[in-house]
């Protein structure tokens, strides 16, 4: 397995309290959510249909698509509708006021986009 490094993703100061910037990493987008305790960087895009999550709608730790209505918990990435998808999660360091991000998940995030059972 490959050492990928850590790249810089932002300033602390670009990622507004309670909101999310996308930055593009290797050709990946990927989000930083600014959560009350620490930053996180998820998969940028809505696995819907790549819909840039930092435009989603955030209530406290869930965001919501608003093309579609899918909606994730911001902490673990878990998808809450639909229950089986999951976003992909980028380990992160501080480095001062700077944002650092692997560009490579820690899961794969990957799902069957099966969609039967889901309520458009
Ligand atoms: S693109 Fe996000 S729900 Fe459809």
């Amino acid at each position: 397995m490959s050492q990928v490094e850590y790249q810089f993703a932002c300033l602390a100061t670009d990622v507004p309290e309670d909101g999310a910037k996308n930055v593009n990493l290797d050709g990946k987008e990927i989000t930083i959510f600014h959560t009350p305790s620490r930053f996180i960087a998820r998969s940028g895009v809505c696995k819907h249909n790549a819909f840039k999550l930092e435009m989603c709608e955030r209530t406290g730790d869930t965001i919501r698509c608003p093309l579609h209505g899918w909606t994730y918990k911001v902490s673990t990435g878990k998808g809450i509708k639909p229950s089986y998808t999951q976003l992909e999660s980028y380990p992160i360091a501080m480095r001062g006021e700077e944002i650092w991000v692997q560009p490579e998940a820690e899961n794969s995030g990957d799902d069957d986009f099966d969609t039967s059972g889901f309520d458009w």
